[in-house]
């Protein structure tokens, strides 16, 4: 099949015409050729004595160690005071690391600030929703919109560029840290105007930003842009309209955007010819940025992934990374931060149990990383993540997961020898569609279940997938999708009436789609779509429905109801009034539950067809178990698929082609595999035959074969 994934994902939330992505350049090692899987952490080398580093390169060369990630939290150290620059440490700890064959992504020190930058100028600390201001103290504690702090990063930016970008050992740079982590959401007068400006690019008119929120509702008609407030604490629990908070969410996304140009492009204007990249941070929980957008304005991908213990671990990491390769545009990312064992940030931190470490790093490589890089090389003394697992933890060199992370540099080495970098994932012949837009407006309190979320639902069908036996890729909805057989619009509330468009086109051309419950109810303005839900594809799935009927805890009330085929829900079941004649009913509500939420022999799902196509209408919510059997009825097989408690993936390159396989339940699982090349395997034994495996829990196999 053929995806089209040279062009540019953007379109810019201001209205602006799509950028274009730069082209993919992709850091070097220091090896003979450059070549090979990046392998290494965050390196902290100010937290230690300068003793302590010649033990670091000593190990870090035991490891297998070929990269680190320098100085993301050292301004201080290298400008002690506005007018006091010492770069002589960080002289000595490159040229240590380049002598040992370790290469530097070099940061640009701009994520976290000196307390003397705060004193001089308090203006650029942020302000909370209730109009506290944020306090120095951590890291992340700046105003994105400020133009006093920017011009203090923009000349870090612009020294270290100076000052290392012809250093051969130094190969890539890495812009600030995990943009928005801390600073996602400023409520200062800075914002305020930057967002005033934002609202006049993306609307033009006052009108239309009126017409846009609605301010007609509740007295809030709006006579120009410099009246335009943030939504801030309204006092009590007061609603915030709708369409203005999504239209922050954007502007929040596009402030730290711009920061981030405003500061690479110091670097790259001393420094044009090495790679930028800076870390997102991608995982099924969060959605700080819209990367899909974000993605156009760095060299390489690059992302941060933190594991999700407990049963959902593996398909967590898969569907996550499944979007990062997605946004890469199928090209090799680079994974810049995970942890060899727990974290320290969650109430309760799991550590990684044996197989896991390893598992997981390869797991990321079979997804499309050409690079694993943890948080962090030596795990701290002091400070906040002291806790937070490390490559060279607190018990030293003789320890578990030491030991492992040697191993892991082993393998990496052998992936490498064997040509796997470059090589990149087959695209699967399904995609689940993800939206940042979507997230951050089924988080609105003002929807009929505050239970609503689109990045679970599109993880459930995710899990769904694998759990029968098929792989889908999940893609952002702004992506060219006409290369696959089958798209899954989960709980995708929001739809343009372009996208909608694009989706009935897709369907005319002979593409299936599948069609959650809480799908084009309202377009990209937050205006619901009138005459029936869900507006925006009505006619395309062939059915009308009027209201929602929402479960969840209603004293006295079934919390679940059932369908004729056995399947159920507990959140969302919509009030199907019609079906089209041409359209098939696949399923009803039925039994005592749906007679006493009024919903007897109402339509649940409905499958109709349209042009070559065909579509799925999905009424309610379905648990994953249900979801797989729909699978299994409505989706092609997948000539990858393996059986559900295996995952495979395929990586291709120029001469060979790459097979991973991974256990994905606690028993062994059995494998045969026909006559190839095996580059590397954990926990598995052999069986009968030579080409017959029993792969134990966390264990995985590395194949190779000529193309
Ligand atoms: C209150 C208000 C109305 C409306 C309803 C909604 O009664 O007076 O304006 O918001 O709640 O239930
Ligand atoms: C983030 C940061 C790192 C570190 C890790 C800990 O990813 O980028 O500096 O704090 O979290 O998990």
């Amino acid at each position: 099949m053929s995806l089209s994934r040279t062009e540019s994902l953007g379109h810019g939330h201001n209205g602006t015409v799509a950028t274009q992505r730069r082209p993919f350049r992709w850091p070097a090692l220091l090896t003979d050729n450059g070549k090979g899987i990046a392998y290494g952490g965050d390196y902290n080398p100010d937290q230690w004595p300068e003793e302590v580093w010649a033990d670091d390169i000593r190990l870090m060369t035991r490891a297998g160690v070929n990269t680190v990630a320098l100085a993301i939290f050292s301004w201080d150290r290298i400008q002690p005071a506005e007018d006091r620059w010492d770069f002589g440490w960080l002289d000595r700890v490159i040229d240590m690391l380049g002598s040992a064959g370790i290469a530097v992504d070099l940061a640009t020190a701009t994520a976290a600030a000196p307390l003397w930058l705060y004193a001089e100028h308090p203006e650029v600390l942020p302000v909370e929703r209730n109009g506290d201001v944020v306090n120095p103290g951590s890291r992340q504690s700046w105003s994105p919109t400020s133009p006093v702090f920017r011009r203090y990063a923009v000349e870090l930016c612009t020294r270290l560029a100076s000052r290392y970008g012809s250093n051969p050992f130094v190969t890539a740079w890495h812009v600030n840290n995990e943009y928005g982590w801390n600073n996602r959401y400023d409520y200062s007068s800075d914002s305020q105007r930057a967002f005033q400006r934002w609202c006049e690019r993306r609307y033009s008119t006052i009108g239309a930003l009126n017409d846009a929120w609605g301010t007609s509702f509740w007295s809030q008609e709006i006579s120009r842009f410099a009246d335009v407030t943030l939504p801030r604490h309204m006092g009590g629990d007061n609603m915030v309209n709708p369409g203005q908070q999504l239209d922050f969410e954007r502007f929040g996304s596009d402030a730290l955007k711009e920061f981030y140009k405003a500061e690479r492009d110091a670097v790259e204007s001393v420094c044009p010819d090495k790679p930028l990249t800076t870390n997102f941070m991608i995982s099924t929980d969060q959605c700080a940025m819209d990367y899909a957008d974000w993605s156009d304005e760095v060299d390489f991908v690059s992302n941060d992934h933190y594991f999700t213990p407990g049963e959902s671990h593996m398909d967590e990491l898969l569907c996550s990374d499944s979007l990062v390769d997605s946004i890469a545009l199928g090209k090799p990312w680079y994974l810049m931060e995970n942890s060899t064992s727990a974290v320290q940030w969650k109430p309760v931190n799991s550590r990684k149990r044996s197989g896991e470490l390893m598992r997981d790093a390869l797991a990321h490589v079979a997804m499309g990383a050409d690079a694993i890089n943890f948080f962090q090389w030596r795990q701290s003394r002091f400070g906040a993540e002291a806790f937070h697992s490390s490559m060279l933890p607190h018990a030293g060199e003789d320890s578990k997961i030491f030991r492992d992370v040697c191993a892991l540099g082993e393998t990496l080495k052998v992936l490498s020898s064997a040509g796997l970098q470059g090589s990149e994932l087959v695209p699967s012949r399904s995609a689940i569609l993800f939206d940042a837009d979507c997230e951050w407006a089924t988080r609105s309190a003002t929807l009929p279940s505050t239970r609503l979320s689109h990045w679970h639902d599109a993880r459930t069908w995710y899990r769904a997938f694998l759990d029968s036996s098929r792989r889908a890729d999940l893609i952002p909805l702004r992506a060219d999708w006409t290369g696959y057989d089958t798209i899954v619009l989960p709980t995708m509330l929001l739809l343009s009436s372009a996208d909608a468009d694009r989706v009935r086109r897709f369907v005319h051309d002979g593409g299936h789609v599948i069609v959650g419950y809480a799908t084009g109810i309202a377009d990209e303005r937050f205006h619901v779509a009138l005459g029936g839900y869900p507006g925006m594809l009505r006619s395309l799935l062939g059915i009308r429905s009027e209201e929602f009927n929402v479960l969840g805890d209603v004293d006295g009330e079934p919390s679940r109801i059932y369908l004729s085929n056995g399947f159920s829900a507990a959140l969302w079941a919509n009030v199907v009034t019609s079906v089209d004649d041409r359209a098939d009913v696949l399923a009803t509500y039925h039994g005592p539950e749906a007679v006493r939420w009024d919903l007897e022999g109402v339509p649940a799902i409905v499958r109709n067809t349209y042009g070559r196509g065909a579509t799925y209408y999905i009424g309610c919510d379905l648990g994953r178990d249900d979801i797989s059997r729909f699978i299994d009825q409505a989706v092609d097989r997948d000539p990858c698929g393996r059986g559900a408690n295996i995952v495979h993936t395929v990586r291709t390159g120029r001469d060979a082609v790459f097979d991973f396989y991974f256990n994905r339940c606690s028993e062994p699982v059995s494998l045969r595999i026909g006559n190839v090349e095996l580059l590397a395997k954990g926990r598995v034994e052999s069986g009968l035959g030579s080409d017959d495996y029993r792969i134990g829990e966390n264990g995985y196999l590395i194949t190779r074969s000529t193309r």
